[in-house]
Order: structure tokens, then sequence, then C-alpha cells
């Protein structure tokens, strides 16, 4: 089976990525968003592509533990982007892929080398299209580790929790205690371990606004002479 992904944004500028890379809600999206936006780089949200795989191993009751089996299932999928829209095949799952059992299930499928191996080729490839702000986990150390810019953002538990009960409605207690497997999971998992890169900028965000990180990251890519 073949591999689509949607291009959306043509850049002129030469291919370059900037990583951003840091725990569950520590703000990633939302500010790579907005520097993607601010600088006219193209948005790669590469936890939306585990997200995908795991929601098909959902949909088709595979086990979360066949590492084999969700490595076939990763390499055969169409996953693509459509400026905000996530499509799998034709479908846009963009909301489907936010559930608590697909996040929950993401962070199972995430931790196996064969589906972490599809998902870094295809990260290369689309990385390798255009200039992009990249978000994940793994992008400073294995998708892109020559990026002249990588930020490692974090913030406190708690900061980090009542941000992503704000977005999905969740109790904070609940998302706290999910927080805490997937964190363990993320950093403990054998391959592609989220570990600030040894070049990156660390950023706590507990206490900044999205306007002052993404100043920030925007400032730093200047001082680089990246934009
Ligand atoms: O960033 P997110 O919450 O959408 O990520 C969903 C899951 O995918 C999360 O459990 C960690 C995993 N992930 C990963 O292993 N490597 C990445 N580069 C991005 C996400």
């Amino acid at each position: 089976m073949g591999t689509t992904i949607l291009e959306t944004t043509v850049n002129t500028l030469p291919a370059m990525v900037i990583a951003i890379d840091g725990p569950a809600g520590a703000g990633k999206s939302t500010v790579a968003r907005a520097v993607a936006g601010e600088i006219g780089f193209t948005y790669l949200d590469s936890g939306a592509m585990y997200r995908c795989v795991a929601l098909a191993a959902l949909e088709r009751g595979q086990s979360l533990a066949d590492g084999d089996g969700l490595g076939v299932l990763a390499e055969g999928l169409e996953i693509g982007f459509d400026g905000p829209r996530v499509l799998l095949g034709e479908r846009d799952v963009s909301r489907e892929i936010r559930s608590p059992a697909v996040t929950a299930a993401a962070s199972r499928v995430s931790v196996h080398p064969r589906v972490r191996a599809a998902m870094v080729g295809r990260q290369q490839h689309l990385i390798g299209t255009g200039s992009y702000v990249a978000e994940g986990r793994d992008i400073g150390t294995v998708v892109s580790p020559d990026s002249p810019l990588k930020v490692f953002l974090t913030a406190s538990d708690e900061e980090r929790a009542r941000r992503r009960a704000a977005e999905t409605g969740e109790a904070v207690e609940a998302v706290l205690e999910a927080q805490r497997s997937r964190d363990a999971s993320d950093t403990e998992r054998e391959h592609g371990a989220l570990r600030s890169a040894a070049d990156a900028v660390e950023l706590d965000t507990s206490s900044l606004s999205l306007e002052e990180v993404v100043a920030w990251i925007v400032n730093l890519a200047r001082q680089r002479g990246l934009v």
C-alpha cells in the first residue's frame, strides 16, 4: 500500500526544521503552530500521526501490545495533513484522534520500534520537502538531529494537566493521573524516548503566556539567521 502525504504549504526557502519537543501539555502544539504561522513555515504535528495509528488499531480491534502487527498497520496507513485537518485515507479524523481512548492508545502504540520507524520515515520525508516547525518527542533527537534550532518545552505537572483539562473538558485530577502514566511511557521507552537533545534550548512555560513563548522562539530563530 502506498503512502500519501498531502502538502498544503509551498515554501520558497531551502528546507529547514525548527524542532519543538517536550512532554504532553507543555504547549508544543499551540506554540509550534503559532511560530510556524509567524515565520511562514509549515507546522508538523508528529503526535497526530501516532494518534492515527492508535485510532486505526482500536477500530480494527488490534492488540496494542503486538508491535509487529501494529508496525504493519502503520506502514500501510495513508496519513495526511490538509491545513489543520488530519486525514486517515480520505476521512477527516481531526476530532476522533483527540479522544481520551485514542490518547491513551497512542502512548501505547508509540513504544513499538516498527511503528516508530514507519512514522519517523514519513516525517523525515515530509520535512525534506520544505521548511517546517515540527513538534513531538523525538524531533530534535531522531527525526531531525541536524535541526539548527531545537527547543525543549516543559511546564509543571499541574500546569500541564490544567491546560489539557481546559482543552478536553475532563477533570484535572483525571488528566493528571493519565498524564503520569503517559509521561512514564514516553520517557522510559527504549526507542525515541522523550528527552532533550544535548543542543536544545529548554524553556519552562509554566508562568509564560503563549505570546511570550512564541516571541522567544521567533527571536531565537532570527538571532540564528534562520528567518
Ligand atoms: O503530542 P501528542 O500528545 O499528540 O502525542 C500523542 C502520543 O504520541 C504521545 O503518547 C507520545 C507519542 N509521540 C511520540 O512518541 N513521538 C512523537 N514524535 C510524537 C508523539
